[in-house]
């Protein structure tokens, strides 16, 4: 497969300055890299590989949204309800494609490209930073939060 320049994705673009999240979306980073590495590489692709990285997307996920969900509550995040419904959607994805890999579905690594696309652009680059000033105005008064 051809590098597509379009689906990278810079880290700078998108820090909040809100440590613990920045650090936590720069993990995602190296697991979608992880995603496009494999999808250039489908001829030597196993269903073991792409379950590691389908485990590893899982275990990112539900660690990063007790996080965010954590802050949220914190700092009385008045979207709150839609944001975790949002959450449970991904979490939701992630199942499925783990079940999609035991039936040896031959289109999805695409699909787990797209999906980790539009995670990172409509839910962090859309639904996240609606949280931003409340989460930092919260943290600034709260410098001990974890
Ligand atoms: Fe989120």
């Amino acid at each position: 497969m051809k590098k597509d320049p379009n689906l990278k994705i810079s880290a700078e673009d998108y820090l909040f300055n809100i440590m613990i999240v920045d650090e936590q979306h720069q993990r995602f980073i190296g697991i979608y890299n992880n995603i496009i590495k494999l999808s250039e590489d489908k001829p030597n692709v196993t269903n073991d590989k792409i379950c590691r990285v389908l485990n590893e997307l899982s275990e990112y996920l539900k660690y990063h949204f007790k996080t965010e969900e954590r802050l949220m509550m914190l700092a009385d995040y008045p979207d709150i309800d839609k944001h975790i419904k949002e959450h449970i959607f991904f979490i939701n994805k992630i199942d499925e494609f783990i079940l999609a890999n035991k039936y040896k579905n031959p289109v999805l690594l695409d699909n787990m490209l797209a999906f980790s696309r539009k995670w990172f652009l409509s839910h962090i680059m859309q639904t996240d930073a609606k949280y931003i000033d409340i989460l930092k105005a919260y943290i600034d008064h709260h410098p001990d939060t974890k």
